[in-house]
């Protein structure tokens, strides 16, 4: 019996050693190739003059000097994790920072999906500002409106840096060494599950949000911060920030190239699409719509006022152009994209200084004529030009005409016309969008 023992022990741990020994191989090669192409240069670290010789904000560097400043960063990343007492200088790098501004049910997905889609040079994040929201939800429901104004753009700003550690801190369970299964719809995000962020799985493991177009290992933060810092264009789409002008220290930050798409659409449609994907909490307008008065100092129709104002408030800031904002700022109306994807999204391009590139031409073109019984709520995939209009059928006059009173302001900014009947509403032949153009 123990000869058994001892055997099938020393066999084991054959295999063990064995294994060992091939991961360490691995690793070797993989960092002789990292050495060879990375660290031609030693940096210099020790006599401070480097950094000295950055100045404030790195703008007088000649490009050799960006070359050997990136190098120096990733040597220093790769080799000290405690970097407290080196303020890094900024870079003017060419680097770019997308922002998709969106409310819910404004097709926000699918327009992210247009930088998704991009291709290797972009890094796209979907809703990260989701976990700091959760995080600072009061109990009584609701979030702590000063507290999550700071917390949204700390964090954004953070991202945009390619820094995840102050979104760490809100993620829930916290990450262990860096690693979560955690992360909000990871899936949504390439970048998080192509390589080099996609790691093997190493043992099965239950994640809520784990990528669908391989199988990968829980998520490596560090690893995603590092694919990070490779990319020339990070894109994030947020639906969470309320007001246009919190963000303005954004773009006022000397290490950010910040660019701004507010995408807006007709608040009608918007609340047809809430009362189906939000069923629950939209159950006052689902029980105003069969029967009975729209009481108008109810909550529900100021909360919509409330977001309608917002969206407003926050466009009129941005077409007013003010200095901090100008030549950053886009507005682009959801009913657009539907009926004119690819125009658009080239104007959208144009707008960001990215290259449009046939991979996102594809995508969208694949997209927009799929078949319409591919849906599914969160779907990105509908017959858009069929998708535009539909409310119109679903939605009681009743309602439409609650939203044109505490949204009208904001409906004839982004050219949305009124439907005087429900006649007019239901006729498909009268258009409810004029035409406009923005930029
Ligand atoms: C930083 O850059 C701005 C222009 O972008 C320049 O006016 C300023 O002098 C620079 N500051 C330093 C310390 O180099
Ligand atoms: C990090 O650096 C600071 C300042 O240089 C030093 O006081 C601290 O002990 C360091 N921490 C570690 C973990 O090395
Ligand atoms: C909201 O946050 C601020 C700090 O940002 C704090 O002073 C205040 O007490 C908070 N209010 C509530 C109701 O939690
Ligand atoms: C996460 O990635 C970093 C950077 O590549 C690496 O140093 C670290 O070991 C990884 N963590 C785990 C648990 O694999
Ligand atoms: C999309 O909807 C429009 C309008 O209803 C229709 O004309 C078109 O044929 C549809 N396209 C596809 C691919 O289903």
């Amino acid at each position: 019996m123990r000869i058994k023992y001892t055997l099938c022990f020393s066999f084991l741990l054959i295999v063990a050693l064995v294994i060992i020994q091939r991961e360490n191989n691995i690793i070797e090669k993989v960092s002789d190739k990292l050495n060879s192409k990375q660290t031609p240069q030693t940096p210099l670290l020790d006599s401070g003059l480097f950094w000295n010789a950055l100045g404030q904000n790195g703008s007088s560097l000649s490009q050799t000097d960006l070359l050997s400043y990136k190098r120096t960063k990733w040597w220093l990343d790769k080799n000290y994790n405690n970097l407290s007492g080196i303020t890094l200088p900024s870079v003017p790098d060419g680097r770019k920072h997308i922002l998709l501004l969106a409310s819910t049910r404004t097709g926000s997905s699918f327009v992210g999906e247009f930088f998704n889609q991009q291709g290797e040079n972009m890094f796209y994040l979907f809703e990260p500002l989701w976990h700091v929201e959760r995080m600072l939800t009061l109990e009584g429901g609701g979030t702590n409106a000063s507290a999550s104004v700071s917390a949204y753009r700390d964090v954004l700003r953070q991202l945009f840096l390619c820094d995840f550690s102050l979104l760490e801190s809100f993620i829930d369970p916290p990450p262990q060494a860096h690693i979560t299964a955690a992360l909000f719809r990871r899936a949504s995000s390439q970048s998080l599950c192509n390589t080099p962020v996609c790691t093997p799985t190493v043992k099965k493991l239950f994640e809520r949000y784990h990528c669908r177009i391989r199988r990968c290992g829980p998520l490596n933060l560090t690893l995603a911060s590092e694919s990070c810092l490779q990319k020339q264009q990070l894109a994030i789409k947020s639906v969470r920030i309320q007001h246009l002008e919190t963000l303005r220290p954004l773009l006022e930050d000397p290490r950010l190239d910040v660019r701004i798409i507010q995408l807006v659409r007709d608040p009608r449609a918007v609340l047809a699409s809430r009362m189906v994907a939000f069923f629950r909490k939209y159950r006052s307008w689902k029980s105003w719509a069969k029967d009975g008065d729209i009481p108008e100092d109810d909550i529900e129709v100021k909360k919509l006022k409330g977001n309608c104002d917002n969206i407003r408030m926050s466009a009129e800031v941005g077409l007013k152009q003010p200095s901090w904002l100008r030549g950053r700022y886009m507005l682009v109306r959801y009913e657009d994209i539907a009926r004119f994807p690819l125009r658009k999204a080239a104007e959208m391009y144009q707008f960001t200084g990215i290259p449009f590139t046939p991979k996102v031409k594809q995508w969208i073109l694949r997209s927009t004529q799929a078949s319409s019984d591919v849906s599914g709520v969160y779907s990105t995939q509908k017959n858009s030009t069929q998708q535009v209009e539909k409310w119109r059928n679903s939605m009681p006059f009743k309602l439409v005409q609650v939203v044109q009173k505490v949204c009208g302001p904001t409906m004839s900014l982004f050219g949305y016309t009124f439907a005087e009947n429900s006649e007019m509403l239901t006729n498909k032949l009268v258009s409810l969008i004029e035409e406009r153009t923005y930029l």
